[in-house]
């Protein structure tokens, strides 16, 4: 018993599978070193060549005229299944929203119970929620929720579950999430040897709350004060404070979901000193602003994330610095909670708003019509915010993040013509609004495949619930970034 070779595809009776070959032919592939003409052969997950005029006799042939093709993305910070402010977001079974987006990996943050190991937490969170759910790969970062006596011990042998990262919280006082600047300081020295890399949350939660409580003691006590509680100093400081500390215990540090102009300043400066600091913002903070959490009857609500949505002079910023590799990231921070319910959690206080808002859908929409087609960041720019830099960060590259050969065969097809607009009534994202209702999108992911298997077309999800897989990452991520 052999493999078989027929004009649709290769059948290996041993493993009792077939391999469709399919080939995409005449598209523009967009990486993120270039672009170039020439056709893709994928065979069963793996894309096996890539060249021009390459035999079409024995695939089933995809016409990409006139579309670019780009690597699957890869989104590095989703919150599936999050228990977050006396709530819990959408589980993975609304993962498709993130294929139907163009993202077919994600890095999803697997949350710590009480006085539990970080692998247990990420092995717990892996069988009750994501296998057999996710429509897309996926991977995990350790969270610190609860500063347990074995988490310095443990921090080195992370990467041998395939866990080569590891967030901490400055702020959410009154949790047991935030952490001093001493736990945050072991933490880096105990995940530098073995190549783990420490991200942060960096806002400063002392002053956070001490803001909260003078607003609400105030009376102010809708959305909007939300910003107010969290100017950007208070993540201006703590990002200082945590590159500073990542300069003296001589290890990498990722901030996460930088929203202004001085953190992100912090993080490039610390870098062109000879630190390892590197960083992520989200759609959010380059297009969604301080207006959009003023909106009247509660809708302000929608807008609760932290940190804060930010004024049109920190948008610019984040589109800056992506465009110059000052910030080499650009992950959904995707929260699934819904507005009636969820939200209304904090209709008469903003501080119990449960803080995070939905956009893994998004991502590839927001950066192509909001950036490539203003100018602001190239199409290479993008892939490399999109996927290729989040792959290499998490230690997936190159089976993910690259459009190569030997890489897996997640190929986005995108049309660059359609123009739509985003709204709920597209949304997968499995709640009663879209962040971005309204906003004018130009461009569309037209087919996706993850690992060889057509998951999108024509704009619709047509892949299976589960046919994610759990993706080891490699250490060392960090010192991947030759950016
Ligand atoms: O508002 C946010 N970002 N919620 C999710 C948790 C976090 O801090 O990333
Ligand atoms: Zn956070
Ligand atoms: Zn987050």
């Amino acid at each position: 018993m052999g493999e078989i070779t027929s004009p649709m595809g290769r059948f290996d009776q041993s493993k009792g599978e077939s391999y469709m070959s399919v080939l995409i032919a005449n598209g523009t592939i967009v990486t993120s070193l270039g672009e170039y003409g020439a056709d893709i052969l994928v065979e069963g997950e793996t894309i096996v060549a890539i060249g021009k005029g390459l035999d079409k006799r024995a695939a089933e042939v995809i016409d990409a005229s006139g579309k670019y093709v780009l690597p699957g993305g890869v989104d590095n910070h989703t919150h599936f299944a999050l228990p977050f402010g006396g709530t819990v977001t959408r589980g993975f079974e609304t993962t498709p929203a993130a294929i139907l987006g163009g993202t077919t990996t994600i890095v999803d943050y697997a949350p710590q119970p009480r006085g539990m190991s970080i692998t247990d937490s990420v092995a717990k969170h892996d069988e009750e929620r994501a296998s057999g759910k996710s429509a897309v790969d996926y991977a995990f970062h350790g969270i610190v929720m609860d500063v347990t006596d074995g988490l310095f011990e443990e921090i080195p042998k992370l990467p041998e579950r395939g866990i080569p990262t590891l967030k901490l919280f400055m702020a959410y006082k009154g949790t047991p999430y935030m952490v001093d600047d001493a736990t945050l300081f072991k933490a880096l020295q105990a995940a530098k040897k073995s190549g783990v890399t420490i991200m942060v949350h960096a806002e400063n939660g002392d002053v956070i709350d001490l803001l909260q409580k003078q607003c609400v003691s105030s009376g102010q006590v809708d959305p909007k004060y939300h910003a107010v509680s969290r100017p950007p100093a208070v993540e201006a400081e703590a990002t200082a404070r945590a590159v500073a500390i990542a300069a003296m215990a001589d290890a990498p540090i990722f901030v996460v979901h930088v929203s202004c102009r001085e953190a992100m300043e912090a993080i490039r400066d610390a870098y062109i000193d000879g630190v390892s600091a590197y960083g992520e913002t989200c759609p959010h903070y380059m297009t969604l602003g301080v207006d959009n959490l003023s909106k009247p009857n509660f809708e302000g609500a929608k807008y609760v994330c932290s940190p804060a949505l930010r004024s049109p002079e920190h948008h610019a910023a984040m589109w800056q610095a992506i465009g110059k590799g000052w910030l080499q990231v650009v992950g959904s921070d995707h929260c699934g909670f819904d507005w009636k319910e969820q939200k209304h959690m904090g209709k008469d206080n903003f501080t119990k708003i449960p803080n995070g808002a939905p956009g893994v859908q998004y991502r590839l929409a927001l950066l192509w019509t909001y950036g490539v087609e203003t100018g602001k960041i190239s199409r290479q720019k993008l892939v490399n915010v999109y996927a290729t830099a989040p792959a290499k960060f998490n230690g997936l590259y190159p089976r993910k993040g690259d459009i190569a050969v030997g890489s897996d065969a997640d190929i986005v097809i995108f049309d660059p013509q359609w123009e739509g607009t985003m709204s709920v009534n597209n949304s997968l994202e499995g709640v009663d609004f879209c962040a971005y209702e309204g906003m004018k999108q130009k461009g569309r992911v037209e087919k996706v495949f993850l690992r060889g298997n057509l998951s999108v077309d024509n704009g619709k999800f047509v892949g299976q619930a589960g046919q994610g897989r759990f993706l080891k990452g490699k250490p060392f991520g960090a010192a991947y970034q030759g950016l």
